[in-house]
């Protein structure tokens, strides 16, 4: 059959909501929370933009900011294992408040696990 974006099967309305459910945990979360902003609108749309370039679709997060360069952006931030963990987790969370699943999921899930694990840029502190 004819091939199938990631961004189409998912669609910018579903991509919206997750992008909505993972930050609002982000938020609260306690090891992620300390080094986000405050106010997570600009965060939560720049990162609209970037997954639906991610996943296939239109290049809307490099026509505004250039190349993503994502392990780079992250340096300022203190990216620990444990944080990395924390925002999959977020993240699979927010798969389950918006019903994704199946094949889709999992393999979209797979890649930010690797993503995630690349933006690690400090250890775990020892406390
Ligand atoms: C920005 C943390 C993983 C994509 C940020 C920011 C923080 C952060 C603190 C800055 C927010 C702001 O200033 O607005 C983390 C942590 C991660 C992680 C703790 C754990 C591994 C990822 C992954 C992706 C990603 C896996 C992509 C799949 C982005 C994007 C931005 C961003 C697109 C916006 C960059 C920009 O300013 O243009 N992240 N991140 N991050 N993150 Fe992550």
């Amino acid at each position: 059959g004819k091939p199938i974006l990631p961004y189409d099967e998912i669609g910018a309305e579903r991509l919206s909501q997750l992008v909505d459910a993972f930050y609002a945990r982000v938020a609260m979360h306690p090891k992620l929370k300390p080094i986000f902003p405050d106010d997570l609108t600009e965060t939560a749309r720049k990162q609209k933009q970037f997954m639906t370039q991610y996943l296939g679709g239109p290049n809307i997060y490099s026509e505004e900011h250039g190349h993503p360069r994502l392990k780079a952006r992250h340096n300022p931030f203190p990216i620990t294992p444990e944080r990395a963990q924390a925002w999959l987790e977020c993240m699979s969370e927010a798969m389950d408040e918006i019903g994704l699943t199946g094949k889709f999921r999992e393999t979209f899930y797979n890649r930010l696990v690797l993503t995630a694990h690349h933006m690690v840029n400090e250890p775990d502190s020892e406390e």
